[in-house]
């Protein structure tokens, strides 16, 4: 098994959050924020709506950070009314995209072969795709993590054949720790990141960068981003403040 790259990915998920004015706002902010400070040894991402993608890939931030779309239709192109293929997020200025946040598998009703189809997608357009698992309170309950987060993964794995560990990611995010104030602690973000990487093992693939998701917040990443088999973080509501994005971004800084 290959190791993990050791520099840190931090990533924020605006969500339906921010468009493209408020989006320039942010990353004017950001920047001063950065240059006051700057977050050395972390790789920084966000991930704005659609509509703010390019205003964020055309601002000199992105020096700094990289811009992905939250997810992408399988299909570069066609009758589908409202969808953003992954074609056009590259034409936005994206190099990564969501695949399989829990809202999208949740709420939209996505299942393991449609998050396959969008990382397969991503793949075609060239963008590094970042697939979420993570499973619900009442499956860890019934004792389902293991069996939840393989087969969500292994879903994922035949069209990432080929991939190199760099050029894509996971994030963990437990669902019933998103949006809650609820994190899992650094021993259940360890035993569910530790499991993944066991599975890429079983199928003799290289390790990307795993991120935890839910409920980051500045005074909890830095125990999160500690942890063993922790990688980065994927951020919702707190990347959407540039000061508290900013602290998350620097919560992996030596002191
Ligand atoms: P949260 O969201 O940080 O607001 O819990 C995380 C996510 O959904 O990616």
């Amino acid at each position: 098994m290959t190791p993990p790259a050791t520099r840190p990915l931090v990533a924020g998920n605006w969500k339906m959050h921010k468009g493209p004015r408020e989006a320039s706002v942010f990353c004017d902010a950001f920047a001063a924020a950065l240059e006051a400070e700057p977050a050395g040894s972390a790789d920084l991402l966000l991930f704005p709506s659609a509509v703010a993608l390019g205003a964020v890939a055309r601002h000199p931030i992105v020096e700094r950070v990289g811009v992905g779309a939250q997810t992408v239709h399988p299909e570069p192109s066609g009758a589908f009314t409202g969808e953003l293929s992954a074609e056009m997020a590259v034409d936005a200025g994206a190099t990564w995209a969501l695949a399989g946040h829990s809202e999208r598998r949740h709420v939209f009703g996505e299942s393991d072969a449609d998050v396959a189809a969008r990382v397969r997608a991503c793949l075609r357009a060239g963008l590094r795709p970042m697939v979420c698992v993570g499973e619900t309170l009442e499956e860890r309950r019934r004792g389902h993590l293991e069996g939840v987060l393989r087969r969500q993964l292994e879903a994922v794995l035949p069209p990432l054949d080929d991939t190199a560990a760099d050029a894509w990611a996971i994030a963990y995010e437990p669902v019933w720790a998103i949006g809650t104030g609820e994190t899992a602690s650094p021993d259940d973000a360890r035993e569910a990141h530790l499991l993944l990487r066991r599975v890429l093992g079983d199928h003799g693939r290289a390790v990307p960068r795993i991120l935890y998701g839910g409920s980051v917040k500045p005074d909890n990443a830095g125990e999160l981003l500690a942890t063993e088999a922790v990688d980065g973080v994927l951020v919702g509501g707190a990347s959407l403040d540039p000061a508290s994005f900013r602290a998350i971004a620097g919560a992996s800084d030596p002191r």
